[in-house]
C-alpha cells in the first residue's frame, strides 16, 4: 500500500502549502494529494475551497482574485503565526520542488462548483513542461472534468472520486476507462476490493487518519491510502 499525504502533511502543517508538501516528503510519503483551482488571471493555484476564507486571512472567491492578490494572503489557516507566512502555492512552484524526486502526485481538479473552463489544458501544459505524466494521477468529483483531461492525455492515470454509497461504482469507473476509483475509505469492503481488482482498477482511498483505519486499509489491500498523517501511515505500512 502506498502512502499519500492529503493536502500535504496537513495534520501538522498548513494544508496545501509548500511547507506541508516539504514535510510530507520528509515524512516518507510516496505521494502527495493536492487540490487545484484557477486564479482570475488563469494561474493554476493549490488550495482546497472555492473561497479563500477558511484557509487564509482573506475573503472571497479564489477565481475572482489575481495571482498577485492570492499571493498576498497568508494560507496558514489554523496554524497562523506558528510557521510564519505561508503563501498559496502555484502548481508550477510545486512541480519545481518535486521534479527531481520520485514522488507521485494526485492532482484533484476542484471543478465541482466552478468548472474553470480550460483548467484541464493548463494543468496538462504544466505536467508536460516538467515531463511528469508518469508520476501523476488525476481525480475529481466532476467526472466530466476527468474525462476532458483523459481525452487530452489518454496515457496518464485517472480516477473518479466518490463519497457516497453508489451502487456499481467499479463497473462505472471501468466503463469510462478509469485506472482507479477514489472512494471515501468507509465505503470500501472486501467485496468492493474484489470487484475493483477483478476489473484492473486501483483503489485509492481518503482520508485515512487513525492507526486502526490505516491498518484496516492495509489488510484490505488498498492501493493508495491518502491521509493527513503520512508519518503515522509510513510507520504502519513500513
Ligand atoms: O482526493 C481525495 C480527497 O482530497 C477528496 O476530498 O474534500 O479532501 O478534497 P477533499
Ligand atoms: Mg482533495
Amino acid at each position: 500500500m502506498k502512502v499519500f499525504a492529503h493536502r500535504g502533511f496537513s495534520g501538522r502543517y498548513p494544508e496545501n502549502t509548500m511547507l506541508a508538501f516539504k514535510k510530507a516528503v520528509e515524512a516518507g510519503a510516496d505521494g502527495i494529494e493536492l487540490d487545484v483551482h484557477l486564479s482570475a488571471d488563469g494561474e493554476v493555484v493549490i488550495i482546497h475551497d472555492e473561497l479563500v476564507d477558511r484557509t487564509t486571512d482573506g475573503t472571497g472567491l479564489v477565481g475572482s482574485k489575481t495571482l498577485a492578490e492570492l499571493k498576498a494572503l497568508d494560507a496558514s489557516a489554523g496554524f497562523k503565526g506558528v510557521y510564519g507566512k505561508n503563501e498559496i502555492p502555484t502548481l508550477r512552484e510545486y512541480f519545481e520542488m518535486i521534479r527531481d524526486t520520485k514522488l507521485e502526485t494526485n492532482i484533484e481538479l476542484k471543478t465541482g462548483v466552478d468548472v474553470y473552463p480550460g483548467i484541464e489544458e493548463k494543468v496538462l501544459g504544466l505536467i508536460d513542461e516538467f515531463g511528469l505524466r508518469d508520476r501523476i494521477i488525476i481525480s475529481s468529483f466532476n467526472h466530466y472534468s476527468v474525462m476532458r483531461m483523459k481525452a487530452l492525455a489518454p496515457d496518464m492515470r485517472y480516477g473518479f472520486l466518490e463519497e457516497s454509497w453508489v451502487i456499481g461504482m467499479p463497473e462505472y469507473a471501468h466503463k469510462y476507462g478509469m485506472d482507479g476509483v477514489h472512494p471515501l475509505f468507509n465505503v470500501v469492503d472486501k467485496d468492493y476490493m474484489d470487484m475493483c481488482h477483478a476489473l484492473g482498477l486501483a483503489v485509492n482511498v481518503w482520508t485515512v487518519n487513525t492507526e486502526a483505519d490505516i491498518r484496516h486499509m492495509k489488510e484490505l489491500g488498498i492501493d493508495i491510502s491518502i491521509g493527513n498523517f503520512p508519518d503515522l501511515a509510513r510507520r504502519i505500512v513500513g
